[in-house]
């Protein structure tokens, strides 16, 4: 009997010491979840940095410069909330895969811009900012079109490439596949256009600044074909949530009011 009450006194004290412990774990790991990225305006102030996330292979709207940089159409407006919340921009370059959305839910960054769709999937873990690009989903193709590749005319049987994890990826799998496509995912978008360029692949799926961009840095290699797959507005990606979110909207505000969103436009956008 002893020995039973003693064994079980002993698991008691052991069960308490166990919760105690549990919890101040849970402790530690929430403030370091905390301290990992801010979720709001106040937090951003206090270390007086904001976080940009973002993937630079997607110029004009963030890529690297001959300097080595990391600049364009997002960095600039980046700078602009920055600027108004009175705090240094810090770049932290992450993969497209890995931005959209956890670099964001995670903390890891306070802000993602990277020519982000809108979407309402999206929207269920993430805050959005007001849309501040119109865009769309385009084929490229080869220039001159040597695999007569047309949407929404015939799909069946081509290869279309597509960068993993982005609406271009969900809209083809949504409507290029049932019409008989084989869908080709690339995590480097940069891959897909070398099999676009080879005729490894009839079409690559991308959204259309960029393309005008490529057609012009790149003349008489690539075209647009066919018809626009799917159009979609961009937005700044927050934690869900987060305050940041109506500062940035004030800071899109005040640039469309000044005529410095239209100089941006001029600046970094090929109109064609
Ligand atoms: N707009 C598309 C999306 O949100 C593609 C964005 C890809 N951006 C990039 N930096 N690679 O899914």
């Amino acid at each position: 009997m002893g020995l039973v009450r003693n064994v079980g006194r002993r698991l008691n004290r052991y069960s308490g010491w166990m919760k105690r412990l549990s919890a101040a774990l849970l402790l530690v790991l929430a403030s370091i979840s905390c301290s990992a990225g801010a979720a709001s305006v106040a937090e951003v102030k206090k270390k007086g940095t904001l976080v940009l996330g973002t993937d630079p292979t997607f110029a004009p709207f963030e890529f690297k410069g001959s300097d080595g940089q990391v600049q364009g159409f997002d960095i600039d407006i980046a700078r602009a909330v920055a600027h108004d919340l009175g705090v240094r921009l810090e770049i932290r370059p992450v993969g497209f895969g890995a931005l959209m959305p956890q670099a964001v839910t995670s903390g890891r960054v306070d802000v993602a811009m990277s020519g982000i769709t809108i979407t309402p999937e999206r929207a269920t873990v993430v805050t959005f900012s007001q849309p501040y690009y119109r865009s769309a989903q385009v084929f490229i193709v080869r220039s001159g079109n040597p695999g007569k590749f047309t949407w929404p005319a015939d799909v069946k049987g081509k290869t279309v490439g597509v960068q993993a994890n982005t609406t271009g990826q969900y809209a083809a799998e949504q409507t290029l596949k049932p019409r008989g496509a084989t869908i080709k995912v690339y995590d480097d978008f940069a891959a897909g256009l070398a099999d676009v360029r080879s005729g490894r692949i009839a079409a690559l799926i991308g959204d259309a600044p960029t393309v005008n961009d490529l057609k012009k840095r790149l003349p008489g290699q690539f075209d647009k074909a066919g018809a626009v797959l799917v159009a979609e507005d961009y937005g700044m990606v927050f934690r869900k949530g987060s305050d940041l979110a109506a500062a940035a909207n004030r800071t899109l505000a005040r640039l469309k009011r000044s005529g410095e969103y239209q100089k941006l436009l001029n600046k970094w956008i090929v109109q064609k």
